[in-house]
């Protein structure tokens, strides 16, 4: 009956944490966006792991049974890192290997990948695909103004086209048959991307492909709850009006959203 801690920079984790309470509405979500570091992508990867451990600290100290990394730049800094020092505590699940692996069982010629500069630079995804699909070349790009224009509600219109359009006409993303839309805030402009595309392109995100590998190993460890113990819990290092909008969207009335400040 433990709940299931998940976090990212802002927003964009609330697309996993949706579509890990529509699999599992049984399991209590403790949310955390760290919105007074947002983003994390142009950050570095010591100080996403500062923030990661210390979020991951606060989280175990409200009894997690699972943290769920909803954040790709987080993930690809920190999954290592925090496994050394916690991962006695709880389970932990980074949202890059069940993205990699969908996509590696798809039969893609040429794939593209859009993520943060942090994501990008790292370069885990292409180790990881390499490790399952050595014939498949992946085609990164860093899309760095995209996280920062969702999370102030640029979704739709003639400034988000324009930027989406400028980056998916970028000569890496040319003749690609799949696309890894490799930062969790994107699923938010995924209409947008995918009526660029009109059909040509698979688009992949890491939402449900991330909910049923939660699935999967709460039922490997016998960790699955019988039902909700208490009401999701959403927080925020810093009040952001797009943070509070998108939860109540997402998640409708019985939302508790708080401030909390463990800087
Ligand atoms: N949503 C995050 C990710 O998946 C990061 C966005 C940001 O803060 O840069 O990488």
């Amino acid at each position: 009956m433990r709940p299931i801690g998940i976090f990212d920079s802002g927003i964009g984790g609330l697309t996993v944490a949706r579509a890990i309470a529509r699999r599992l509405p049984h399991e209590q979500l403790i949310y955390f966006g760290d919105t007074a570091h947002l983003p994390y992508g142009d950050k570095s990867a010591d100080a996403i792991r500062y923030y990661a451990l210390k979020i991951v600290k606060y989280l175990l100290e409200q009894q997690c049974k699972m943290i769920v990394i909803a954040c790709n730049s987080a993930s690809t800094a920190a999954y290592g890192v925090l496994l050394e020092f916690f991962k006695e505590q709880a389970l932990f699940v980074n949202v890059v290997d069940p993205l990699v692996e969908a996509a590696a069982a798809e039969p893609f010629g040429k794939l593209g990948l859009i993520a943060t500069k942090a994501t990008v630079n790292s370069g885990v995804y292409e180790q990881q695909l390499y490790r399952l699909r050595p014939d498949l070349p992946l085609h990164t790009l860093a899309t760095p103004l995209l996280a920062p224009m969702i999370e102030e509600g640029f979704v739709e219109g003639k400034i988000s086209t324009a930027i989406l359009e400028n980056y998916l006409n970028d000569p890496r993303l040319q003749g690609i048959d799949g696309l890894l839309l490799a930062c969790t805030h994107y699923p938010l402009i995924r209409p947008q991307i995918e009526a660029f595309y009109q059909g040509r392109v698979k688009v992949l995100d890491s939402t449900d492909v991330v909910a049923r590998v939660v699935e999967k190993q709460l039922i490997q460890h016998n960790l699955l709850a019988a039902q909700l113990s208490a009401p999701h819990r959403f927080y925020v290092s810093d009040y952001t009006p797009s943070f509070e909008a998108a939860t109540r969207l997402f998640y409708g009335e019985s939302v508790q959203l708080d401030y909390l400040p463990i800087w």
